[in-house]
């Protein structure tokens, strides 16, 4: 059997010229939990050119969707930004990563911090209910260069706090917490500032990080990983892998590439 699945486009939705989204069809057979990322790419004179991505859709919906930015001379995103309804694209079989709840240990609170498309799995994660069972409260932080790049705000502000079934959970559970740092807007400054600075914490009314009861995911920039990981071990946060949970985890499929 193949390692890849071809999909196809169901729709495209560009939010700047930097970043953009697609829904695709998803192969019944494909398993994942909320929080992986799998290879997805394109044939390009019939060889697969592949990149990790992390799934932003939930493990229960239909379709497949991903968060992608769009780089001019990027082997792989310069084309994938021109993809449309109907086109194909390949989807490796084997979702994996350390995004995952079960990798935590239990705590109260749950941070998920995010830059550029590093928002991606944890939109996953935030429509899982196996989420708010876990964890009491969950803060979303999400970091950009400038506003129009906070990919899902509406998602996230207007449409899952009125979700059929999640927007009980979303509204009482779910702080979403935006932050831009390039212009002008409510919340200003980079995830590492406002944490280590207590402005974050202040503006949402909530007691700063402890480790003895908050967990933390980080998804983003190499920079930001290292930065963040560096700040949550000088405050007595142990990283846990898929083999032995922790107080954080930390994607570094997508730093390595
Ligand atoms: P800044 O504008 O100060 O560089 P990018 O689009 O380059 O991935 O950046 C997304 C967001 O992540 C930007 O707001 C950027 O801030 C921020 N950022 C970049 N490096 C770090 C870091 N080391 N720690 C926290 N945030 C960072």
């Amino acid at each position: 059997m193949s390692a890849f699945n071809e999909e196809r486009v169901l729709s495209v939705h560009h939010w700047t010229d930097r970043l953009f989204t697609f829904k695709t069809t998803r192969e019944q057979s494909l398993r994942f939990s909320n929080g992986h990322f799998t290879m997805i790419g394109l044939r390009i004179n019939g060889k697969p050119l592949l990149r990790a991505y992390s799934i932003v859709s939930a493990n229960y919906e239909e379709h497949l969707e991903f968060l992608s930015i769009k780089v001019p001379e990027g082997p792989l995103t310069s084309r994938l930004q021109h993809i449309k309804e109907g086109d194909m694209i390949i989807v490796g079989r084997k979702p994996t990563g350390t995004l995952l709840i079960d990798y935590l240990l239990p705590g109260k609170r749950l941070f998920l911090l995010s830059t550029g498309t590093g928002l991606a799995p944890f939109m996953s994660i935030v429509r899982d209910p196996a989420t708010y069972e876990k964890f009491e409260q969950i803060v979303l932080v999400h970091g950009v260069r400038q506003k129009d790049e906070l990919a899902y705000h509406d998602l996230l502000v207007e449409h899952l706090p009125a979700h059929e079934f999640l927007g009980d959970m979303v509204t009482s559970q779910l702080r979403y917490y935006p932050t831009v740092t390039r212009e002008a807007y409510r919340n200003m400054g980079r995830v590492t500032d406002l944490i280590q600075t207590g402005k974050m914490f202040e503006e949402l009314g909530l007691p700063p990080l402890d480790h003895a009861h908050d967990r933390v995911m980080i998804c983003g920039s190499p920079a930001m990983l290292r930065d963040l990981k560096h700040m949550l071990e000088h405050q007595g946060f142990a990283e846990g892998n898929t083999s032995t949970p922790g107080d954080f985890v930390i994607e570094r499929a997508f730093a390595e590439q």
